[in-house]
């Protein structure tokens, strides 16, 4: 059988082919090898190099690798943080014609550790606390984009730092199963799942002298299942606020964004105890909603801009619906953002005096309106409403700034 590579990006197969596939991975020589640290792992897994990228090999079965490739291009797909796959070999032989594994290409996650690697210079409980948070998050991830994990553990994730936290990336899909969306028994199973290798792993941790005395394996386990449990529940729980009462559904949004959750959609459904407001959260890319703004209403912002804008026009279009009965057009995105930036969005902003303005366009000033809304109704503990943040945006913030500016003098 001749060899086969199949793989992501066309420029991959002509690297791949330098590598010596005609020998098992544990015996490639030295001088192919990138010598970083590895989790425990069943397989064989090195680090080599293709082109100028390090690369992850892992010695497998040939169905498995190719479902784990596929498995890893949908978590790709979905936006999830897992290693990214490159490509499958298959159709290895050795000098003497003998069969050899395929194995299944990953790009090594710059910057990332194994757990173990993390432990050895003993850690913190603190630090410990903020990985335990990672994987939660993760798993809270996979878990909404419908992703049964069923071999979560400490092994199966990288850690990379992340702006003083920890962002943890799936590296093992090959237990994985995709559905459109998870049971709540399944979803339990597999945090069961996690609970037990966790704790088992850092049992052994502890047993090699490696973690902090005041740790406590199973407590540990436990305490991980509290926090994805926080956090899911914080994503999808159905909330009932008064009726026209945007504060509400805005402090929701907000504490989602806060936890590294965008809201994607959003679900309002009026009855005569109150609105009910249903979040389906989705982890969108970065730059998700700035060209969701541009494409509904053509404001062509910054990303914080454009997801508070975005924010504000989803509000303001889920009490919308129940305006424009008999004519399904009416109803439409396009349709109905076309109608929030000329009788929302322009007005507010033309409320503005153009004196005041300074530098800010119109995006920022909405966009400070917005801030200014919130900060007024969390002190009152209701909505305000947009045009009393105006009228107090208007004649107290604004004239102080530029007061200052004045006094600081010609830039
Ligand atoms: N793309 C990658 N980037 C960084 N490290 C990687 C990558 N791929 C694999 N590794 C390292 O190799 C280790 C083993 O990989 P993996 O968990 O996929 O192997 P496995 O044999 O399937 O594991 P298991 O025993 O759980 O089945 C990981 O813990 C990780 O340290
Ligand atoms: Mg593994």
């Amino acid at each position: 059988m001749a060899l086969q590579i199949s793989a992501t990006n066309p420029e991959h197969p002509a690297l791949l082919l330098a590598l010596p596939w005609d020998l098992p991975l544990a015996e490639w020589p030295a001088e192919y090898l990138v010598p970083l640290p590895r989790g425990i792992s069943r397989h064989v897994v090195r680090y080599t190099r293709a082109g100028d990228e390090v690369i992850a090999v892992k010695e497998l079965a040939e169905r498995p690798a190719l479902r784990e490739y596929g498995l890893l291009r949908d978590l790709d797909r979905l936006g999830i943080p897992a290693v990214d796959p490159l490509a499958v070999v298959t159709g290895r032989t050795d000098g003497a014609g003998a069969p050899l594994e395929p194995v299944l290409v990953t790009r090594h996650l710059r910057g990332s550790m194994p757990y173990r690697s993390m432990f050895e210079t003993t850690m913190r409980p603190a630090t410990m606390h903020r990985l335990m948070d990672a994987l939660a998050v993760l798993l809270v991830r996979l878990h909404l984009a419908g992703f049964a994990w069923g071999d979560c553990s400490l092994s199966n994730t990288l850690f990379r730092r992340d702006a003083g936290a920890y962002a943890a990336y799936l590296v093992d899909a090959e237990t994985g199963e995709l559905h459109p969306r998870l049971s709540p028994g399944q979803r339990e199973y597999d945090l069961d799942l996690a609970r037990v290798n966790i704790s088992g792993e850092l049992l052994d941790l502890e047993a090699s002298g490696a973690l902090h005395p005041s740790v406590d394996p199973v407590e540990f386990g436990h305490g991980i299942c509290t926090r994805y449990q926080g956090l899911w529940q914080e994503l999808t729980r159905t909330s009932v606020y008064p009726a026209g009462e945007y504060h509400y559904i805005e402090r929701r949004i907000r504490r989602l964004n806060e936890l590294g959750f965008d809201v994607a959609e959003m679900q309002i459904e009026h009855s005569s105890t109150g609105d009910t407001v249903t979040f389906v959260p989705k982890v969108v890319d970065a730059g998700h909603h700035q060209r969701q703004l541009l494409r509904l209403t053509g404001l062509d912002t910054e990303q914080n801009q454009a997801r508070r804008l975005l924010g504000d026009l989803e509000s303001w279009m889920a009490t919308q619906d129940d305006h424009t009965p008999g004519d399904p057009l009416a109803a439409r995105p396009e349709v109905l953002a076309h109608r929030w930036v000329r009788d929302v969005f322009r007005p507010t902003v033309r409320a503005v005096p153009p004196e005041l303005r300074g530098s800010m366009d119109p995006a920022e000033i909405y966009h400070q309106l917005l801030e200014h809304r919130w900060y007024l109704s969390e002190r009152a503990q209701h909505d305000i409403g947009l045009d009393t943040a105006v009228k107090d945006y208007t004649e107290h913030v604004l004239p102080r700034a530029r007061a200052a500016l004045e006094q600081a003098g010609p830039e």
